[in-house]
């Protein structure tokens, strides 16, 4: 690990970094030089994630916007590759719970939209952004899934099922980039401090769990240059590497 100013000038797509893991990621990414491409729906939490870039020397564009709104995916990406020429790192972090239900009684409207935040808007981002990351010498794509993919617990089958269709991609186009200078890898927080943990745990003490930025630093060395890991997961929980 390390705060060296190794991501001067790249640019650093990264979902859901309004709160939680993707802001500690944002800020992280930022300590390091990068231009930080901060997309969240809480505008008031995208300016106030700007200012703190800028009290670090660092600079931001924010994008306020839904991950189910697909064709704005589309459109971001052309914005971007017009303005950048390209993209140096997609970190997809964005995520929703669902409701914790037996599979039998989930809602078809709610299944609907985890699928489309945890899986189909990644599946998407790919799409938009394969183009502009092979035109980055390095480009570096890291997406936060979770060992519920594996695990799929009773009562957890919605979120798990997205966490492990997104998996299941994301190997696959590791396997397709392996003769590019991409790079494409899937990280596993530990059990972390933030809304999403708190909505899943309520009866847990937070202050038992690690904040997020102490799992941040972990994130942003997989997309720096010279990591060069492909096809693979970062576990947090054992800091083990393994294939997907
Ligand atoms: N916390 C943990 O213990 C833990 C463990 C394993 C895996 N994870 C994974 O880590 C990632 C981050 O989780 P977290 O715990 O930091 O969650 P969080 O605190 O609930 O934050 C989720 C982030 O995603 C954004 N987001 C949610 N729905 C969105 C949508 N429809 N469109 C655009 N942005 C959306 C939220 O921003 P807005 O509300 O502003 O849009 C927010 O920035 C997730 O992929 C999660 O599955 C977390």
């Amino acid at each position: 690990m390390t705060n060296s100013k190794k991501l001067k000038n790249k640019q650093v797509l990264i979902t859901g970094a309004t709160r939680g893991i993707g802001r500690a990621i944002a800020i992280e990414a930022a300590k390091r030089g990068a231009h930080i491409i901060a997309l969240g729906r809480t505008q008031g939490a995208l300016e106030e994630l700007d200012d703190e870039i800028s009290s670090l020397g660092a600079s931001a564009t924010l994008v306020p916007m839904k991950l189910e709104d697909f064709s704005a995916i589309d459109r971001l990406g052309a914005a971007i590759f017009e303005r950048f020429g390209k993209l140096d790192a997609l970190i997809g972090n964005a995520g929703m719970l669902g409701t914790l239900s037996p599979v039998a009684h989930l809602s078809p409207k709610e299944f609907d939209k985890v699928m489309a935040v945890n899986f189909t808007a990644n599946y998407r981002l790919l799409r938009s952004f394969d183009l502009p990351l092979k035109k980055s010498e390095n480009g570096r794509i890291v997406f936060i899934s979770s060992n519920a993919a594996q695990s799929a617990k009773p009562y957890w089958g919605l979120y798990a099922a997205s966490k492990a269709a997104l998996n299941a991609m994301v190997k696959s186009y590791a396997g397709e980039i392996e003769k590019t200078t991409v790079k494409a890898n899937i990280f596993y927080p530990q059990a972390t401090r933030t809304a999403m943990r708190a909505k899943a745990m309520p009866g847990e003490d937070p202050m038992t769990l690690p904040h997020p930025n102490k799992i941040a630093p972990f994130i942003i060395d997989m997309i720096a240059p010279d990591y060069n890991e492909n096809g693979k997961i970062f576990d947090m929980r054992g800091k083990e590497l393994r294939d997907i």
